[in-house]
């Protein structure tokens, strides 16, 4: 079985699902990172050069990858979890985990970083698109809401939620 992690930019899917994946004995897996290795470009480059549309078509591509391994602990972007056929493939791939937080935290964990989505982007646009991917995201099998936890404190959380 594969845990999978989704949730808005800023959540810390990649940081939580790699405390999870040790806590559990389990393989780490992050899809943006597979799409920087498949194209051997960084996220924001690929957003640059080749736009979202091609960004969307490799990710699909990756996520049906992975979908094929086991034991692992998945975290995937903000933004694929939108997509019809990426619900389905990971629902069938593992169990998938909300990790909700407020606009508040998300705009602190994104400050200073690079997230090409919302580069020049102000808080009204920031506030539509997450509040247009809340549906998506409640399709989830568990939502845990990771406000005010540290990241041992989501991933116990996490266990615990898993095992009762
Ligand atoms: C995106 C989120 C990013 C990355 C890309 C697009 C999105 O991942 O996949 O920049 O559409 O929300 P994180 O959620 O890990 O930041």
């Amino acid at each position: 079985m594969n845990i999978v992690l989704i949730g808005f930019m800023g959540c810390g899917k990649t940081t939580i699902a790699m405390e999870l994946s040790k806590a559990k004995d389990m393989f780490f897996l992050d899809t943006d990172i597979l799409i920087e290795r498949k194209l051997s470009l960084p996220v924001n480059i690929i957003f640059d050069y080749y736009g979202q549309r091609y960004f969307r078509i490799i990710e699909k591509e990756v996520i049906s990858e992975i979908s094929e391994y086991d034991n692992c602990v998945i975290s995937v972007g903000g933004g694929a979890f939108i997509d019809s056929k990426n619900i389905e493939t990971l629902k069938d791939a593992g169990i998938v985990i909300f990790l909700k937080t407020n606009l508040e935290n998300i705009m602190n964990n994104i400050a200073g970083k690079v997230r090409p989505l919302l580069k020049g982007k102000g808080l009204p646009y920031i506030f539509e698109l997450y509040e247009s991917r809340m549906p998506y995201y409640k399709k989830a099998d568990l939502e845990i809401c990771v406000d005010g936890l540290t990241s041992t404190e989501v991933v116990k959380e996490i266990i615990n939620r898993l095992e009762n």
